[in-house]
């Protein structure tokens, strides 16, 4: 059995930095290292589809920009398959059998989905398809065997649902379906990057977001603008980095050789807190080094951008190769799934 990657992100708006520190760059390290044997990565339109079902045209302009940012950061058609969960119906069968392992009260004990339906003030009005994208999004992991599942901590419970259903499927049918494992960034400071404006989550629906397609002088403004420790009014008084969402973007972004070329006063990120910590480090400059760091981490993600949104042909032609591909990889486990269910009626 090989070691093989799913991931995937709901084609909702534009990816942004949170995207980026939380799984996209960890997935194109993991892509480049080349340890794993196949590496699938879905726009996941369907799942998108369980709480914009008003507005699929939402859902559908967003493939492509999801896609080219995908290939703006890094990920490589050669290396990893990219594809379109909708037009993979294998998983929307899996998702039916796999719904019978899951009881109404489980799918709504899943902290995420809870925390969701409060945001979207669904109440008493949850479409049924929303309660049960976990289950599709088990579908997803093990339709192509995945053993490693690298995404950002809010997919926690989703993993956990997923092992759930394994664990019975293969208990009451016999191992068929292959346990997938969590992949979480090591550094802290990735899991979870706040908004701009010191929010827990940086969303779409907050305007709290940094694009990957954002121009520099955007960045640089939402930079600029940045919350940080309220109580730290003068450069004078000592300031605190915990919870400070500049230092917060600091410890996901800067590296020692930052320093060096943009602030060589310091050696690194240690002393530059040390001294905002001890007071007479303004806002202002830790917000430019800031600024200088972050252009020089977005400014080839933009241009690698830029020159295939010259190319969305090629883009589409992308994902229907990769759709084939994983249409083929999920067609081979439906088909062990009937086996073990012993529905295959005419073989
Ligand atoms: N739930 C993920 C998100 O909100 C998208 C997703 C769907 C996914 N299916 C998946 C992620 C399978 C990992 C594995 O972005």
């Amino acid at each position: 059995m090989g070691k093989i990657i799913l991931t995937g992100d709901r084609p909702t708006g534009k990816l942004h930095v949170g995207h980026y520190v939380g799984s996209l760059r960890e997935r194109v390290r993991l892509q480049n290292e080349g340890n794993f044997d196949k590496i699938y990565i879905m726009i996941a339109d369907a799942q998108a589809l369980t709480d914009n079902a008003e507005h699929p045209e939402k859902v559908r302009d967003n493939i492509i920009e999801v896609a080219l940012d995908y290939l703006a950061c890094g990920i490589d058609p050669e290396k990893s398959t990219i594809f379109i969960q909708s037009m993979v119906s294998e998983l929307t069968e899996l998702t039916f059998y796999y719904m019978n392992l899951v009881t109404v009260s489980r799918a709504q004990r899943n902290p995420t989905v809870k925390t969701e339906i409060k945001m979207r003030n669904f109440e008493a009005n949850i479409p049924v398809g929303f309660l049960v994208y976990p289950i599709s999004q088990a579908a997803d992991i093990t339709a192509f065997k995945a053993t490693t599942v690298p995404v950002g901590e809010d997919q926690k419970p989703m993993l956990e649902q997923c092992r759930e259903i394994v664990h019975k499927f293969n208990s009451l049918y016999g191992e068929t379906l292959v346990e997938p494992n969590i992949l979480l960034p090591k550094n802290s400071a990735c899991l979870r990057l706040p908004g701009i404006d010191g929010k827990a989550k940086m969303s779409k629906s907050l305007g709290n977001c940094i694009y990957l397609s954002d121009e520099p002088d955007a960045v640089k403004k939402k930079i600029m603008s940045m919350f940080t420790d309220p109580n730290h009014l003068r450069v004078e008084d000592p300031g605190e980095t915990e919870n400070n969402p500049v230092f917060i973007y600091l410890d996901a972004f800067c590296r020692d050789e930052h320093f060096a070329q943009f602030l060589p006063e310091y050696q690194n990120l240690d002393e530059l807190k040390a001294h905002y910590q001890r007071g007479g480090l303004g806002d202002v400059k830790v917000k430019k080094f800031l600024n200088n760091v972050l252009q020089s981490e977005l400014e080839p993600i933009r241009n690698r951008r830029k020159e295939w949104e010259k190319r969305t042909s090629d883009v589409y032609e992308f994902l229907k190769q990769g759709t084939i591909e994983a249409k083929k990889v999920a067609a081979e486990t439906l088909n062990d799934v009937r086996n073990a269910l012993k529905i295959n009626y005419f073989d």
